[in-house]
């Protein structure tokens, strides 16, 4: 009798190796795009620290400072007596950086499309939602009750034509700025047109767009000038800003009605001194050095150009996430495993992260990342999939 949950445990982990879709958690010796371990280099190309902070001094140096002034943990949520002046001054200078009246931070970006979605649709609303974006902002309109229609990718036509159908409640249109697994870009301007003719609200997801688009990094809304059309902006702390946390940027009586609404941000601890004192210390450094981004993308360009040349599927990717096609779950896995034999990390994404049949190599380049180092990667995944098969 005790050992029947382990029965069926063993069973569907099983059916997840059959399938070559077993995910296992590996150990780093550090983060960032380039690793040190055991005096050996390794480039790393599964890192979303796109500008290379998670470990600047600058940012170690302001989270230390919050440690030793507030200690290492909030103590409490939000609403209790968890607010801490950094907290104040994180959601100022984000409103300021996003060009937004207010925002409101969160514990993680995953909490952050939990907590905002929720608040601002319920049962008997409609979500209409590109049918790629990211898993936390579909948990979180299962979470809300509300009714999901999902949009052919970047096709503004289908989601005008779903919007077209009679429907009961509110309306909230939800998208990504720049796509998590394909790396192209949103139609912002288009998609803004359609939310305003149908009046829906607009939530905007800039988890890898924040810090590396439009002026400071403050992400494709900003650059496009969209924040009267576009709803919410939602970014995370974790990616480009080298840190931990999320955030919406909104208006004032959004941020309001989320911290008396938004469950992902009530019941919760606030977020510790020391992420918020980074995250502060990261704007600090957009402020300073305006170029990051473009810098990024450049080395990105070149990057994708050079595998595009060998004939490899990049999509439509043009940002700093250069995602390249394999199709089938197991040579994706042998073609990463090439990859590791030459100090190379490259996330093997399979179903059902992205769709059957396009499990691929999912390649995000930082700013550790040399123009050498990448023609050298360019080099050898072209030959690891020639070795494969798949080129
Ligand atoms: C598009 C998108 N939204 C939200 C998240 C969640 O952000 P976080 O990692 O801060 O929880 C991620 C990343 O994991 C993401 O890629």
């Amino acid at each position: 009798m005790h050992d029947r949950p382990d029965m069926w445990l063993q069973e569907a982990l099983q059916a997840l190796d059959e399938r070559a879709l077993r995910r296992q958690l590996v150990t780093y010796a550090q983060a960032g795009g380039v690793i040190e371990d055991s005096g050996q280099r390794w480039l790393n190309l599964g890192s979303n620290d796109y500008l290379n902070l998670a470990r600047d001094e600058r940012l170690r140096a302001a989270a230390t400072e919050a440690i030793q002034a507030f200690g290492t943990g909030a103590g409490a949520s939000r609403l209790v007596t968890g607010t801490l002046p950094l907290h104040e001054t994180l959601e100022t200078r984000l409103a300021e950086h996003k060009g937004y009246p207010a925002a409101l931070s969160f514990g993680s970006g995953y909490m952050t499309n939990a907590g905002a979605i929720q608040a601002l649709v319920g049962r008997g609303d409609q979500v209409f939602a590109d049918r790629l974006i990211h898993a936390s902002m579909i948990d979180a309109v299962q979470l809300s009750g509300a009714r999901l229609h999902r949009f052919a990718h970047n096709e503004v036509q289908s989601l005008a034509e779903q919007l077209d159908r009679p429907a009961s409640g509110r309306r909230l249109i939800l998208t990504e700025s720049v796509f998590s697994m394909d790396g192209d870009l949103a139609p912002l301007d288009e998609i803004v047109a359609v939310a305003k003719q149908y009046k829906a609200m607009l939530m905007v997801d800039e988890a890898h767009a924040s810090g590396i688009y439009g002026p400071h990094g403050a992400g494709r809304i900003a650059a496009a000038k969209l924040q009267g059309d576009v709803t919410c902006g939602m970014g995370t702390l974790s990616k480009a800003l080298g840190g931990y946390g999320g955030f919406v940027t909104c208006s004032s009586r959004m941020r309001d009605w989320l911290i008396n609404k938004a469950r992902a941000f009530i019941y919760t601890t606030a977020p510790p001194p020391a992420s918020v004192a980074a995250a502060i210390a990261a704007l600090d450094i957009l402020a300073a050095e305006p170029d990051l981004g473009t810098k990024l993308l450049a080395r990105a360009r070149t990057f994708r150009d050079q595998l595009q040349v060998a004939g490899l599927n990049t999509l439509q990717s043009d940002s700093a996430i250069v995602p390249i096609v394999i199709g089938d779950n197991d040579a994706v896995l042998r073609v990463a495993r090439r990859l590791h034999d030459q100090h190379m990390l490259v996330g093997a994404i399979r179903p059902p992260t992205v769709p059957t049949g396009t499990a691929r190599l999912r390649c995000s380049i930082t700013l550790a990342h040399t123009d050498a180092d990448l023609t050298f990667a360019a080099e050898c995944i072209q030959e690891a999939c020639r070795q494969e098969g798949v080129l």
